[in-house]
C-alpha cells in the first residue's frame, strides 16, 4: 500500500513535454468533433466570446488548481486529496475522478475506434465511393463486431503508450504527435478556407448573433470549456504530479489553454467553410452526434478536389487527437492503481484498460445488440456521455475549486504556484480570488443546471 516516495516517481523531462502532454489531453474529439458545431449553432462569434471568457476566467484557474494539487502532493488524484486533507472525506473527489475516467473512456474509446474505421475506409478508397453517408455510418455502427474490434485496437494503442510510462511513453509520444497534429490541421485549414464559398462559412462562424444567446447557451459554453480543457476529473492533478518543481504553473496553464482554444478555432475553420462550400445539409439541422464528422464531412471530401488525401489526413489527425486524450484519462486510473494499491505499472495498465474496455463494450453495443436497452430514456452510450461530461466533470471541477479555495487555502496555494515565493506575480492573488469566490458560484450554477437540462455540455 505504500505510497511511492516522490524521488522515485517518473516525471516529465522538459517544459515542452509538459505542454505537449497537457495540450494533448485537452485537444481531442471535443475540439474537432464538438466545438465547431456547438459554436455555429449557438450564435457563432457570440458563443466564442462567452467560451473564451470561460476559458480565461474559469478554465485556467481550475487547471491551475489541479496542477497545484498534484504537484504539491506528488501523487495520483485519489492519493493527492488523502495526503493534502488527511482524515477528511475529500479523497472522495479523487474517487469521483477515477469513476469519471471509466465513464469517459468507455464511450470516448468507442468514437475513437470509429475514427480508425474511417481512416481505413478513406485509405482503401471505400469512403469516397459511397453514395449514402448516413447509411454508411449506420451500417458500420450497427455491426456487432467491427466497432468493437476498433475500440479494442484503440484501447490497446492507449495502453501501450501508458505502459511505457511518463517520460518514455506519454511525453515522448505527445511531443511528436502534437506538432504533427498542428501541422496537419494547418494543411486542412488552408484547403478549407480557400474553397469557393468558404467566406460564407467563415462569416457564419465568427459574426456574433446575440439573439441566439440565452441562459442555456451560457451554460453550454462553460460546459464545453471544461470538457475541452480536460478539467474536473483529476487528469491534470495526475499530470501535475509529474511536473517539475521549477515549472511556472500559471504560464503552463495559460499556454495549454491557448493551444486548446486555438486548435478549437482552427478546427472550426477546417470544418465549417468546407461544409458551406460543398454540403447540401443546412448546418442548423445537424446534430452534434456522429453526424458532422462521420456523415457530413465524408460527403464534403468526396466533392472536394483531392478529397481522398484530405479525408485520410483528417481521420488520421482525429485519431491522433483522440489518442493523446485517451492516454491522459487512462493514466488517471493507472496512477491510482499503482500508487494506492501497490501494483506495478504493467499490471495496473492491463487491469485498467481491460476493465474500462468491458464498460466500453456496453457503450459500443448500444448501437447494435443493446440498442433497445435504455436507462432514464438514454442508451448506455448516451448515458455515459451525458453523465460523465455534463454531471461528473462539472461537479468534479466545482469540488476542486472549493478544495483549493477553502481547504488547501491561500498560503499553500500561493506557495505552490509561486515555487516557494520564487515567482512574483500579482496575477497569482487574482487567480486565488477567482478560485475561492467566482469559480465555485459559476461552476455551481452549471453543475446544478446540468442535472436538469439534457444535452447541456
Ligand atoms: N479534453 C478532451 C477533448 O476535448 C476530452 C477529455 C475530457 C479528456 C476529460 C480528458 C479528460 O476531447
Amino acid at each position: 500500500m505504500a505510497n511511492i516516495p516522490s524521488g522515485n516517481r517518473d516525471s516529465f523531462g522538459s517544459k515542452f513535454g509538459v505542454i505537449a502532454a497537457a495540450a494533448g489531453s485537452a485537444v481531442g474529439l471535443g475540439n474537432i468533433w464538438r466545438f465547431p458545431l456547438v459554436t455555429t449553432q449557438n450564435g457563432g462569434g457570440a458563443f466564442l466570446i462567452l467560451y473564451i471568457s470561460f476559458i480565461v476566467f474559469i478554465g485556467i484557474p481550475v487547471m491551475l488548481s489541479e496542477f497545484s494539487i498534484g504537484r504539491r502532493a506528488q501523487l495520483n488524484a485519489f492519493g493527492s486529496f488523502k495526503k493534502l486533507a488527511p482524515k477528511t472525506p475529500w479523497y472522495l473527489v479523487g474517487f469521483l475522478g477515477i469513476l469519471t475516467a471509466f465513464a469517459i473512456l468507455s464511450f470516448y474509446s468507442a468514437v475513437a475506434g470509429w475514427t480508425l474505421e474511417y481512416l481505413v475506409q478513406a485509405i482503401s478508397g471505400k469512403l469516397l465511393h459511397t453514395d449514402d453517408y448516413v447509411k454508411n455510418f449506420a451500417d458500420f455502427s450497427t455491426d456487432v463486431y467491427r466497432p468493437l474490434i476498433w475500440q479494442m485496437v484503440f484501447m490497446f494503442l492507449t495502453a501501450i503508450v501508458v505502459y511505457a510510462g511518463i517520460k518514455k511513453g506519454i511525453e515522448k509520444f505527445t511531443k511528436i504527435l502534437m506538432p504533427v497534429l498542428v501541422i496537419l490541421i494547418g494543411v486542412v485549414v488552408v484547403r478549407s478556407v480557400s474553397l469557393p464559398g468558404a467566406a460564407e462559412g467563415i462569416k457564419y462562424l465568427f459574426v456574433p448573433d446575440w439573439s441566439a444567446v440565452n441562459f442555456k447557451t451560457v451554460l453550454m459554453a462553460l460546459g464545453q470549456a471544461a470538457f475541452s480543457l480536460s478539467i474536473g476529473m483529476g487528469t491534470l492533478i495526475t499530470y501535475g504530479s509529474y511536473i517539475q518543481k521549477d515549472n511556472h504553473l500559471l504560464r503552463t496553464s495559460s499556454q495549454v489553454a491557448l493551444a486548446d482554444t486555438s486548435i478549437a478555432i482552427l478546427s472550426s475553420l477546417m470544418v465549417i467553410p468546407a461544409i458551406f462550400a460543398f454540403s447540401s445539409v443546412s448546418i442548423d439541422q445537424m446534430s452534434p452526434g456522429p453526424g458532422l464528422v462521420f456523415e457530413v464531412l465524408p460527403a464534403v471530401f468526396k466533392a472536394m478536389p483531392g478529397g481522398v488525401i484530405f479525408a485520410v489526413v483528417f481521420f488520421f489527425l482525429l485519431a491522433v487527437a483522440a489518442l493523446t486524450s485517451t492516454i491522459s484519462v487512462l493514466e488517471v486510473v493507472v496512477a491510482y492503481l499503482k500508487e494506492e494499491l501497490g501494483m506495478t505499472r504493467g499490471k495496473a495498465t492491463i487491469i485498467a484498460s481491460v476493465s474500462i474496455s468491458v464498460l466500453g463494450v456496453l457503450a459500443t453495443l448500444s448501437f447494435s445488440s443493446l440498442s433497445g436497452f435504455h436507462i432514464f430514456g438514454l442508451n448506455i452510450f448516451d448515458l455515459l456521455n451525458f453523465a460523465s461530461a455534463n454531471i461528473m466533470l462539472t461537479f468534479g471541477a466545482l469540488f476542486i475549486v472549493v478544495f483549493v479555495g477553502w481547504k488547501l487555502g491561500k498560503s499553500n496555494f500561493l506557495d505552490e504556484i509561486s515555487n516557494k515565493g520564487e515567482i512574483k506575480s500579482v496575477l497569482h492573488k487574482i487567480v486565488f480570488f477567482i478560485i475561492r469566490y467566482i469559480a465555485p458560484v459559476a461552476i455551481g450554477i452549471i453543475a446544478v443546471a446540468a442535472l436538469f437540462i439534457k444535452g447541456l455540455t
